[in-house]
């Protein structure tokens, strides 16, 4: 279907019902074998025919969050429309039913039991419930990453200060040998306060995957609970939640599921769910029901009922192969630029099982502290300004470079600008 077509069946449809809306997505083609399909420019040209790239400039910076397929788009707006349209009885008669059917989607996608499963906001609301309600003792100890997300180091530290629990850092190599060497970095800060261990599963400054499972198993030996961070690896990276051996995951639905933005879960092991403080007071349920975690308010229902349409849309194209795509992509670039002189690759780009879309690049004289001003910051805003593509730069302790991330709206064309524009500024 070309995308003129595409389109105007998608305002035809805007008028009908959001069951009808729904069936936009599967006007996707089918999708090709992940072997046979990675590289199938025709397919993927459809499927970049769904989306509306930005004019003027190249986004390289999805990491963000993912913009949504015109489907999920046009869906999402029919929703609203139709709210607004009803209003509270909507609000009041059918809103639970909607939260639930969500709920329902969500669960089969990730494999896990809809009643471990509260939908919310976004990952840091997710952790921060994890994070503000668990039930610590002065002087429990938790292990965090080096490299885990601001928010939640944030909300750790805030934790620190509440309830008096410990905090330690592993430091989590940029470029691991084995599993071991990243498993041991956790490890090592194991002692019999332990009580949490939080790990990003795939972490958004470098694009690194680590073996979540590994750590987890260690720290089950030691009853230690363990929370996942997994913003960036739901809907990029194939897997289900018992896949993690995890107590509670966290992870935001507007990333690469492309959903609407504000849109998040919090998975908790059944046994967890009357241990923990809701972060918004409840006292309407149940203490073992998972949605004491949902007082929330006053909340847009529309972005809860395109999860079903979010999921439709991923699974048209299927996990395997938009995983394989989205490392083939990273390492389309990552390959040609590794070998010039002066290019850093901060990301484990050659080792598929540690990444995915995202990779850290570097170049010589745009790391802090050497010229004055070169940062990569200043990388960046070269990259935009003179070769109109947009990234974001990582200036932090642990990693500096600039972090491109491509998603299945670009295209090879796309990594070509880039690779031509990171060879003449490495050059210049
Ligand atoms: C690893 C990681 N965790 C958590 C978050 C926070 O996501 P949100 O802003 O959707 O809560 C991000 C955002 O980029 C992230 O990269």
């Amino acid at each position: 279907m070309q995308r003129r077509d595409f389109i105007s069946g998608s305002i035809a449809l805007a008028g009908t019902t959001l069951i009808n809306n729904r069936l936009m997505s599967q006007s996707l083609p089918t999708s090709p074998e992940p072997d046979a399909g990675v590289a199938d420019e025709n397919y993927w040209n459809k499927v970049r025919a769904l989306y509306t790239r930005p004019d003027g400039f190249i986004n390289l910076e999805n990491g963000y969050f993912s913009h949504q397929p015109a489907s999920t788009l046009a869906f999402h707006q029919q929703s609203e429309k139709d709210i607004n349209t009803r209003n509270s009885v909507f609000m009041r008669k059918e809103q639970q039913a909607a939260i639930e059917s969500a709920r329902t989607s969500l669960a089969g996608f990730l494999r896990c039991d809809a009643e471990e499963l509260a939908l919310l906001r976004n990952t840091t609301e997710a952790l921060n419930i994890v994070i503000m309600g668990f039930p610590w003792e002065k002087g429990d100890e938790v292990v965090l990453g080096n490299q885990d997300y601001g928010s939640m180091t944030e909300a750790f530290q805030q934790a620190a200060k509440r309830f008096g629990i410990v905090l330690k850092y592993a430091q989590v190599p940029l470029i691991p040998n084995s599993d071991e060497e990243v498993t041991e970095a956790y490890q090592r800060l194991f002692t019999r306060k332990t009580r949490m261990v939080h790990l990003t599963h795939l972490i958004n400054l470098s694009g690194q995957v680590i073996p979540v499972a590994k750590i987890a198993a260690e720290a089950k030996k030691r009853n230690i609970a363990v929370a996942v961070d997994s913003a960036h690896a739901v809907a990029h990276l194939e897997f289900g939640i018992a896949d993690l051996q995890a107590d509670f995951v966290g992870a935001s639905l507007h990333k690469w599921l492309c959903n609407p933005l504000g849109a998040g879960f919090l998975w908790m092991r059944k046994d967890f769910i009357p241990e923990l403080w809701p972060l918004m007071g409840d006292t309407s349920q149940p203490s073992n029901n998972i949605r004491r975690f949902e007082h929330v308010g006053t909340r847009p229902i529309q972005t809860l009922q395109c999860i079903p349409e979010s999921i439709a849309f991923h699974n048209k194209i299927g996990s395997a192969l938009k995983e394989k795509r989205l490392r083939y992509m990273m390492h389309y670039w990552t390959s040609k630029v590794a070998k010039t002189p002066k290019i850093k690759l901060n990301t484990p780009w050659e080792d598929a099982t540690r990444c995915g879309a995202i990779a850290n690049v570097a170049i010589d004289g745009y790391t802090p502290g050497k010229i004055d001003g070169y940062t990569p910051g200043k990388l960046a805003e070269i990259l935009f300004s003179k070769y109109r593509i947009f990234t974001v730069a990582i200036e932090h302790p642990a990693i500096n470079g600039v972090r491109i991330t491509p998603h299945l709206s670009n295209t090879i064309k796309d990594l070509d600008v880039l690779v031509s524009a990171l060879t003449e500024i490495s050059s210049s």
